[in-house]
């Protein structure tokens, strides 16, 4: 009897179990009751009165060990059934995650299209891939002009309205006139095409917004007003602007907006090369050819035009001159924006 439960006892201590069931078929096997322990307590009422105490002693040992290990196994089952971050203080802090920033151009695009927003301008997109006639016949470009020249623009096929990369954002100006109801107050921001070598100054891929404001007698006081307001809320409310006098085909009268220097305010610095101003824009009166061209009345409506280089204004707010850095995307650049989102 001794050494069956001493056996009995060696087994029990090296017992294993992954499941629930198996748990539950240890238990029946040794405390069910045709249990191996069950039994052994059955057999000890035939055991002679002298030998009782010692072995009764052993055998309840046996039933703790038993119960015991049965508790034992279950908890260790329950233990890796847990999920797993439980395993983990969760009071400690964790490891830094990088988010990452917006790309200035986005961050510059998203100001300047929310300032035009407030003063009622809605959205408006177009193309990339266009044609001749919305970039350039549509916009009052004669047919010999040096914009359709094949040094500035992409051309993707030939013929009498080639397809061809949009060279400026005027061409949704086309597409608005051809499917919008009048009035129409609109800023079109996009990637637009130039056929040019890559330098610090130029790139073949750049951004623009252009705005469109087409009603009844609207006039150059208007334009005027419109785009000293963008600048106060782009540059600073003490920014002035001046205008002078240039040339687009779609535009007549036509001019370039100088906002004044942020930087030396006006006295003269590297930035504005000591003149205190800063080209920021053209613009002018939408040519009355260009509102026929599109089915619109010029002799009742007129409106006015704005065309600005996202990556431009983006230079004039951080200084950062070398425009191959808006697209190269050198991790070090970026970073040293993720404080603006
Ligand atoms: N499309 C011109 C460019 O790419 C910019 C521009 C100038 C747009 C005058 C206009 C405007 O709407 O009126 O250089």
């Amino acid at each position: 009897m001794k050494e069956k439960i001493e056996k009995l006892l060696a087994e029990i201590e090296g017992l294993k179990a992954s499941k629930e069931q198996e748990i539950e078929e240890i238990r029946v096997r040794l405390l069910g009751k045709k249990g191996s322990v069950t039994r052994l307590f059955d057999e000890f009422r035939d055991i002679l009165p002298e030998h009782k105490r010692e072995i009764g002693q052993i055998l309840n040992k046996l039933k703790v060990a038993a119960s015991g290990k049965i508790d034992e196994l279950r908890s260790l089952i329950e233990e890796s059934e847990q999920p797993a971050d439980s395993k983990y203080d969760l009071t400690k802090p964790g490891d830094m995650i990088s988010i990452g920033g917006r790309h200035p151009i986005s961050v510059t695009r998203d100001e300047i299209l929310s300032i035009f927003n407030k003063f009622g301008y809605i959205l408006a997109e177009g193309p990339e891939i266009e044609d001749d006639w919305h970039v350039f016949g549509a916009l009052n470009f004669p047919p010999e002009h040096p914009a359709r020249d094949m040094q500035d623009t992409f051309f993707i096929s030939n013929g009498e309205n080639p397809v061809l990369l949009r060279t400026h954002t005027s061409s949704v100006q086309v597409r608005a006139m051809e499917k919008m109801k009048l009035p129409i107050r609109i800023v079109c921001p996009g990637r637009v095409f130039r056929n040019e070598a890559i330098s610090a100054r130029a790139h073949c891929i750049f951004h623009q917004v252009e705005g469109l404001y087409i009603d009844k007698k609207v006039s150059f006081a208007d334009l005027k007003q419109a785009v000293l307001l963008f600048a106060r809320e782009m540059f600073g409310e003490d920014a002035q602007i001046r205008l002078r006098p240039s040339y687009f085909p779609f535009t007549e009268p036509s001019a370039e907006v100088d906002v004044s220097c942020n930087i030396c305010k006006g006295t003269g610095c590297n930035i504005c090369k000591g003149t205190g101003w800063l080209e920021i824009m053209g613009c002018g009166m939408v040519d009355p050819n260009v509102l026929e061209a599109n089915g619109i009345d010029s002799t009742i409506y007129t409106g006015f035009a704005f065309g600005m280089g996202i990556e431009r204004i983006a230079m004039l707010k951080w200084q950062v001159k070398d425009l191959r850095h808006y697209f190269e995307n050198d991790i070090r650049f970026l970073k040293e924006f993720e404080t603006v989102i």
